[in-house]
């Protein structure tokens, strides 16, 4: 049972970076069954069109474009697609991440910069493009984290940096734009089962085992419950929120 009312986002329009699989897509489809129009933007051309069509079958409204957020001309040109199609955009998601476990001696100056890009430009590329078209007052933004901003990992060098990167740009622009009305907050999932991320993270049995063994809860998030969090901070019972992050990892976190 949802705690959240039926309708809860009728006439808005939330776009999502990342938006293609996992935790963005899960959000997407949550918005969308609580009225809203969902905008999927990913990397991947096919990935998009499936993830557009299944919501598209169960009758919910979403479109998608395909693009690169380190392009700021293909992301510029997404956003003003979605605004021709759904006027002001209400909630912007900042989603798009790039992983891959390796010790900084194991990386390459490009393997570091991949993902600074793909996670630090791309989410200032996404929010510089999307203010012409952001609702003002009233829009929110939501930058997907992670644990990593916080707390040093071994072999995640190159995703501490970009995601202390992105939390601190995202409450940035909470100063920045709150005087126009405008919100900005973070939400940092714990391991979510049945995203790429634990794939790459947590690629086996045994490595699952020791993530749910080190969760005070016993256990791997799920992608409902994170979109759940981001429901609560999109919706006008979060009002006076902004410029701040919010964890949704089981208490993961809270052992250091
Ligand atoms: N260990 C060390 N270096 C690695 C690596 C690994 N496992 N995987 C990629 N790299 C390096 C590459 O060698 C390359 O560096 P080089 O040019 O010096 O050889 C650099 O990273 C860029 O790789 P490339 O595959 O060209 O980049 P890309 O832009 O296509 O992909 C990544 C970006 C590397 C982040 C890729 O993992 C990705 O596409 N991730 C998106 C999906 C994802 O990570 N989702 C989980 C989010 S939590």
């Amino acid at each position: 049972m949802s705690v959240f009312v039926e309708g809860l986002f009728a006439g808005k329009t939330a776009f999502f970076t990342g938006g293609t699989s996992g935790i963005g897509l899960g959000i997407a489809e949550r918005f969308a069954e609580l009225g809203a129009r969902v905008v999927l933007v990913g990397r991947n051309e096919e990935k998009m069109t499936a993830a557009v069509e299944g919501l598209l079958r169960r009758g919910l409204r979403a479109s998608g474009h395909a693009c690169d957020v380190r392009q700021y001309a293909a992301i510029e040109e997404a956003l003003m697609q979605s605004h021709g199609e759904y006027g002001p955009l209400d909630f912007v998601f900042a989603g798009a991440a790039g992983n891959f476990p390796a010790a900084v001696t194991g990386m390459s100056a490009n393997g570091f910069k991949a993902v600074i890009d793909i996670d630090v430009l791309g989410t200032f590329n996404t929010y510089r493009a999307a203010y012409a078209f952001l609702r003002k007052p009233g829009a929110v933004l939501v930058s997907i984290s992670a644990n990593h901003a916080h707390q040093p990992m071994a072999m995640q060098a190159h995703v501490c940096a970009a995601k202390a990167g992105v939390e601190l740009l995202t409450h940035t622009l909470a100063l920045e734009w709150g005087g126009e009305g405008v919100r900005a907050v973070c939400v940092t999932p714990g391991p979510i089962d049945g995203t790429e991320g634990m794939r790459r993270l947590a690629p086996s049995e045994e490595a699952r085992r020791r993530v749910c063994e080190a969760s005070p809860l016993g256990r791997m998030g799920t992608v409902r419950e994170v979109a759940d969090l981001a429901v609560f901070l999109c919706s006008d019972a979060a009002g006076y929120i902004t410029g701040a992050t919010f964890r949704v990892d089981g208490g993961g976190s809270a052992g250091g």
